[in-house]
C-alpha cells in the first residue's frame, strides 16, 4: 500500500476591488496596451486597507473546506505559503487557525516567494506520507500590493492580491502514476540570483517591510529555462512527459513565460489554465487560485494529470505532478 496525498477540494478568495490596467494610466507613464502585450495582465485585485493576508487566507480555506465537504475538525494542520504575512510573527497559519476556530493541530508558514505553494504542497505531502497528519489545509495567500513601489512602472503594474487553498488528504494508492494524489515533486533554489528579485527591507536590516525590486529581463530568461527543466524532472520521476499532462497549472507571472514553458514542454495552450489576465501575479497564491478556478469551472476533473510549476525570488523554483 502506498500513501498518497490527494486534493479533496480547492477554493479561493479575491478581494472585491478590481483594478483595471487603465487605473495606472492616469498617474504613471504606462498604458493598457503595454501591460497587456508584455505581461498578458488586464486587471488585478487589491485588498482593502483593513484586509490582511490572513483574512484572504481564511476565506480561501473556508471555500476549500466547503468544496471538500469537510470542516475544521477534520483538519490536522494548516500550512500557509506567503511572503507578505500580517506580522513578522506569529505565522499567518496560526491566525487562520484562530479565525477558523481551530484549537487543535498545528500551523506554520512557508516562505519561497512565488514558488511558495509548490514548496508548501511538497512539505504537506511529506508530512502525510510520514504519518504526521492525515488531512492538511495548504494555502497560498498574498497582499503584494503592500510591497509595491508605486513609482516603479516596471513592477507595480504586474502584481495583485488573493488567496487559494486546497485540502490534502491521505488516501491509499497502488504506487503507480495512475494513483490519485501527489505523484512527484522537484524543488530547487540558488541564492546567487538574489539581485534579480528581492524586497529591499526586513527585520534584521532596515527594520521595515521594504519594496519589491526586480530585474525583469534576465529573470524572464531564467524563468522559461528553469521552469521547463523542473517540470521535465518532476514528470521524468514518474516515467511521464509533457504529452501525458492534461493540465499545466503554472505560476501566473506573465503570459509569455507561460507560453514559452508550455511550448518547450510540447503542451498546447488549450491545456493550460490561465488566470494571469484577471489576477495579475499573486505570487504564492497564483497556483492554488488557478487550481480552484479550473476545478470550479469543470475543466480539471477527477483523474486528470496536473503539472504545476513556479519560480520566484531566491531564486527558488520547483514543480509538482499530481493526479486530481
Ligand atoms: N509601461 C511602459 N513601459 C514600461 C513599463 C510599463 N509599465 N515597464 C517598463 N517599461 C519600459 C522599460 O523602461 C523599457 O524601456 P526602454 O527600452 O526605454 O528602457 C521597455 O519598457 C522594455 O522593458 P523590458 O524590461 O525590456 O520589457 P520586457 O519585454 O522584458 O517586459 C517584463 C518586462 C514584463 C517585466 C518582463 O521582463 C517579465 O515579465 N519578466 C519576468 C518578470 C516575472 O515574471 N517576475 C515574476 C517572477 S517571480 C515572481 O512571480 C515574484
Amino acid at each position: 500500500m502506498t500513501v498518497r496525498a490527494v486534493i479533496e477540494g480547492a477554493g479561493h478568495y479575491l478581494p472585491e476591488r478590481v483594478v483595471p490596467n487603465s487605473w495606472f494610466e492616469g498617474w504613471l507613464d504606462t498604458s493598457d496596451e503595454w501591460i497587456r502585450s508584455r505581461s498578458g495582465i488586464e486587471r488585478r485585485r487589491f485588498a482593502a486597507d483593513d484586509e490582511a493576508t490572513s483574512d484572504l487566507a481564511t476565506h480561501a480555506a473556508r471555500a476549500a473546506l466547503d468544496a471538500a465537504g469537510l470542516n475544521v475538525d477534520d483538519i490536522d494542520g494548516v500550512i500557509v505559503a506567503t511572503s507578505t504575512p500580517d506580522l513578522t510573527f506569529p505565522s499567518v497559519a496560526t491566525m487562520v487557525q484562530r479565525d477558523l476556530g481551530m484549537t487543535h493541530g498545528f500551523g506554520f508558514d512557508v516562505q519561497a516567494v512565488c514558488a511558495g505553494f509548490i514548496y508548501a504542497l511538497t512539505n504537506a505531502n511529506a508530512l502525510i506520507i510520514a504519518g504526521q497528519a492525515r488531512r492538511l489545509l495548504v494555502i497560498g495567500a498574498e497582499t503584494f500590493s503592500r510591497i509595491m513601489d508605486w513609482q516603479d512602472r516596471s513592477t507595480c503594474v504586474l502584481f495583485g492580491d488573493g488567496a487559494g487553498a486546497v485540502v490534502l488528504s491521505a488516501q491509499e494508492g497502488n504506487g503507480t502514476p495512475d494513483d490519485r494524489g501527489i505523484l512527484s515533486a522537484d524543488l530547487n533554489s540558488d541564492g546567487r540570483y538574489r539581485e534579480m528579485l528581492y524586497v529591499d527591507g526586513g527585520v534584521s536590516t532596515t527594520g521595515d517591510a521594504g519594496k519589491l525590486r526586480m530585474q525583469g529581463n534576465p529573470l524572464f530568461r531564467q524563468a522559461v529555462e528553469k521552469l521547463t527543466e523542473t517540470a521535465d524532472v518532476a514528470l521524468e520521476k514518474i516515467g511521464l512527459s509533457g504529452s501525458d499532462v492534461d493540465w499545466i497549472v503554472p505560476h501566473q507571472a506573465n503570459i509569455r513565460i507561460i507560453q514559452g514553458t508550455a511550448r518547450k514542454m510540447g503542451v498546447p495552450m488549450d491545456r493550460v489554465i490561465l488566470t494571469v489576465q484577471d489576477h495579475g501575479n499573486t505570487s504564492a497564491a497564483s497556483i492554488p487560485l488557478a487550481l480552484s478556478v479550473g476545478a470550479a469551472d469543470g475543466r480539471i476533473r477527477k483523474g486528470d494529470l496536473v503539472l504545476s510549476e513556479a519560480i520566484g525570488g531566491g531564486l527558488a523554483w520547483g514543480a509538482v505532478a499530481l493526479r486530481w
